[in-house]
């Protein structure tokens, strides 16, 4: 009987362990193939660790801060997910040429900065 238990206590504690680690790791994923596609599509146009501006803002600390850089508007993922979709005066859409999947990754790694 208490062998049992140990038994189903230490699968817990494992699975305990383990289940946070694959977690996290998927998104680290995400992150890394995020970078990917910033330095193909971004990063001729915005620095990645510094806010000083390239052809558009640094976007360092961008998902730290209140605002967005350029816009003011108040920065959450939607924002930052139509400004990527859509881009602005100065700044290409990439709605069409990214997949949803790939801005999503995107938006992971812009949130490490
Ligand atoms: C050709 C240059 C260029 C490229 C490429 C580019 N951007 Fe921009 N981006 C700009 C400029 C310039 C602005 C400032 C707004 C404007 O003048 O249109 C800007 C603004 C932004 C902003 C701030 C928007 C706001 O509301 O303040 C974010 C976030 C952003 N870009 C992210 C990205 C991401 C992510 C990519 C890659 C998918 C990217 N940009 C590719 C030029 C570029």
């Amino acid at each position: 009987m208490k062998r049992i238990h140990l038994f189903a206590l230490s699968f817990v504690v494992t699975l305990g362990l383990i289940l946070p680690l694959t977690l996290s790791s998927a998104d680290d994923k995400k992150a890394a193939e995020g970078e990917a596609i910033y330095k193909k599509n971004c990063n001729m146009c915005h620095f990645p660790d510094k806010a000083d501006k390239k052809l558009g803002p640094g976007l360092k600390d961008l998902f730290k801060n209140k605002e967005l850089p350029q816009s003011h508007k108040p920065v959450t993922e939607a924002a930052v997910r139509e400004q990527i979709e859509k881009g602005s005066k100065a700044m290409p859409a990439f709605g069409k040429k990214l997949s949803a999947g790939e801005i999503d990754s995107l938006i992971e790694y812009l949130k490490t900065l």
